[in-house]
């Protein structure tokens, strides 16, 4: 099973159009995928045309009543596409849960009982780094970080970095960068080029060669509560995500040619660790 978790705290920057529709898509191909909805906002839910008020359990009993995982997760009306929804209700589990031992690992914890055989985990995120999205980075082995190509749009990448990179030291090992995706591309704006150069300047070959284009069918799809390729099969927006399905199909295995070393290693003045160290040594 693999475990990919789309995360950037930054709002809008694309989590939940790439959740579903890169879902959709690869579910289109073939796999059993699952979408975890950790988003209060429970947009991932409305898209697929849920409305969260009208469900019975959410994850947010998953994560803080202990109820079974398989009991809340639904199939959706896209073969191969099952969810476990959010509501609202999710709000409150980041402070219900501060006195719960282990409460950084309920998720993936719930998520090992699923008798289940999903073959792709997709988890959408709030836009915060709190303890939902904790919980994300400690159930996902593979980040995938969507950043918008706008202006403000490297703006708490660090934070992101070292988050994801203490998380990998101090509980999930196998938590990496899986590649850094640039949405709402538009090739007419010098604003979108230069955050693409930017990035690349920055990640290297992490950033996937697919970027998504800005595409109002995109914008449009979920008030449908449909997936891009039931909305509008043939714009760009359907394009872009069955492309960017193929490289994460292509999956692990491609990582050392894409990257030439293998799974992220961050730089090192993001290891806390390192940081204490040098700092003692120093003193
Ligand atoms: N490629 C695109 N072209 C045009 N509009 C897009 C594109 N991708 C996303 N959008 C729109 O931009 C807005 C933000 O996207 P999205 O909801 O996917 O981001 P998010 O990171 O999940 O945001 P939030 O922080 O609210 O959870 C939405 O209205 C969405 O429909
Ligand atoms: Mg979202």
């Amino acid at each position: 099973m693999r475990r990919i978790g789309v995360i950037n705290q930054k709002g809008g920057s694309g989590n939940t159009t790439t959740v579903v529709n890169l879902g959709a898509a690869i579910a289109e191909a073939g796999h059993k995928v699952l979408l975890i909805d950790l988003d209060p906002q429970a947009h991932t839910t409305i898209h697929l045309g849920f409305e969260p008020f009208k469900l019975g359990k959410s994850a947010y009993d998953v994560l803080v009543n202990e109820t079974h995982i398989d009991d809340v997760i639904m199939e959706t009306h896209v073969k191969n596409l099952s969810i476990l929804p959010s509501k609202i209700e999710l709000a409150s589990a980041e402070i219900e849960l501060v006195n719960t031992i282990g409460r950084e690992i309920v998720l993936r914890e719930a998520l090992k009982k699923s008798k289940n055989s999903f073959q792709y985990v997709f988890i959408d995120c709030p836009p915060s780094l709190g303890l939902l999205t904790l919980n994300a980075l400690t159930t996902a082995t593979e980040i995938i970080i969507p950043i918008q190509a706008e202006f403000f749009a490297l703006e708490g990448l660090t934070k992101l970095i070292q988050t994801i990179q203490i998380v990998a030291e101090r509980i999930n090992p196998a938590t990496h960068i899986f590649g850094v995706l640039i949405t709402m591309f538009d090739k007419r704006k010098n604003i979108c080029k230069e955050v693409v150069e930017k990035t690349q300047n920055h990640f290297g070959k992490k950033v996937f060669k697919t970027m998504i284009r800005e595409n109002v069918k995109l914008a449009e799809a979920p008030s449908f509560g449909q997936t891009i390729f039931e909305f509008a099969d043939r714009s760009h927006g359907a394009e872009d995500y069955r492309k960017l399905a193929k490289e994460i199909l292509k999956g692990d295995k491609d990582e050392k040619e894409r990257t030439g070393k293998g799974p992220i290693k961050l730089d090192k003045s993001h290891n806390t660790r390192n940081k204490q160290k040098e700092k003692r040594k120093k003193s």
